[in-house]
């Protein structure tokens, strides 16, 4: 009897489980959801993001800012990635404004064709961003981030509402926060994602009004001689591709420096420098600044929830067999 009921009572705790995933819709997303169907798939994953930071360090920045990208925008559910051919009557988000100076795609559809190979039309392109931007992110030293996966690929572009989503480098804090806020994370959360301005570059282009004609008084004047060296105005040649790294001392680390940089009023961006003088964000800068374990453990917990915003599961959707085109029907 004793022995008997104990049986019963793991049936009983596997049909309650699969009643609570059934419940909440997110849940359905799983620690590797792809252990039965393509048991090799994150390891591709990493091996591939290995290779390819190997080849192009730059490559891992790319990741973890398309998952802000792509999830922000309405659902994670690789939008981000479609690109318009002709006659398919997609215009892809990567045009938007907002998308400006992102690289590297043409490298997703690398991680893709491994990925096909082994299972085909199997993994999600969803997926393949959320699990990229987790072993890209430990690849420039930051916090392992227990990323869950399961995500299906949607039909559809989202390139008309990207702006209503993704806020300007100029926009307020208050519109920033809200924006988050719209998606389920906090004011810490916030300032420990803009965090990942500690690696990768601006173009002068999102600079200049903060140096011309006159210096924004909240930027430290060495700081701005330096960036007026880097993005000069008039331009003597305007066909060069003018940018400046986001942080000069640890460019490819993704630490808290970026703090450090903001309290010494050497923020890049305005929604930079501002994350250290708006009430509300200003203490969090402090903490991170001066904890770069704490800034770690928020940026982890920040990353997975943008990562399961809204996502596809279950038949919704699509498992795109190239992430930049929909399946033809
Ligand atoms: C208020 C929110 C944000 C704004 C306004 C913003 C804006 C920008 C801008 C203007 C650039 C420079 C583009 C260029 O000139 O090439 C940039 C770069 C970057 N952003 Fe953000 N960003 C925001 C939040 C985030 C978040 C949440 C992440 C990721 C968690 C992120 C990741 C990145 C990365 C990694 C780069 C460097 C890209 C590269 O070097 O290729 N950003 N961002
Ligand atoms: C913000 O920057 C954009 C260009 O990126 C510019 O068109 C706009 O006028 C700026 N807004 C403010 C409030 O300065």
């Amino acid at each position: 009897m004793a022995t008997g009921s104990f049986r019963h009572y793991g049936l009983g705790f596997v049909l309650l489980s699969l009643l609570l995933q059934l419940l909440s819709g997110s849940s359905e997303l799983q620690s590797n959801y792809y252990a039965e169907s393509c048991p090799n798939a994150e390891e591709i994953i990493k091996q591939e993001v290995a290779k390819l930071y190997d080849e192009h360090g730059n490559t891992a920045i790319s990741w973890i800012r398309n998952l802000f990208h792509d999830c922000m925008v309405q659902s994670c559910d690789a939008s981000l990635l479609l690109e318009s051919k002709h006659g398919n009557g997609i215009v892809s988000e990567q045009a938007s404004s907002r998308s400006f100076g992102m690289r590297n795609f043409k490298y997703v559809t690398e991680i893709k064709e491994a990925l096909e190979k082994e299972c085909p039309a199997t993994v999600s392109c969803a997926d393949i961003i959320t699990l990229s931007a987790r072993d890209g992110t430990v690849l420039l030293g930051g916090p392992r981030i227990e990323m869950r996966s399961g995500r299906r690929d949607g039909r559809e572009s989202h390139a008309s509402v990207v702006e209503e989503f993704i806020p300007n480098h100029n926009d307020s804090m208050a519109l920033v926060l809200s924006r988050f806020e719209s998606v389920g994370i906090d004011a810490e959360g916030t300032v420990a994602l803009l965090g990942a301005h500690s690696v990768g570059r601006v173009h002068c282009v999102n600079l200049y009004d903060r140096l011309y004609p006159t210096v924004d008084p909240t930027l430290d004047s060495d700081y701005a001689e330096y960036l007026k060296g880097r993005c000069p105005m008039p331009d003597p040649n305007p066909e060069k591709v003018r940018y400046s790294r986001n942080d000069r001392e640890t460019p490819m680390v993704l630490d808290n420096m970026y703090y450090k940089h903001l309290l010494a009023h050497k923020g890049l961006l305005l929604v930079d420098q501002q994350l250290a003088s708006d009430p509300t964000t200003a203490p969090f800068v402090e903490k991170m600044a001066a904890d770069n374990g704490y800034f770690q453990d928020q940026f982890a917990r920040a990353m997975l929830a943008l990562s399961e915003n809204n996502p596809l599961t279950g038949d919704e959707g699509e498992i795109r067999k190239d992430c930049r085109y929909i399946n033809a029907v």
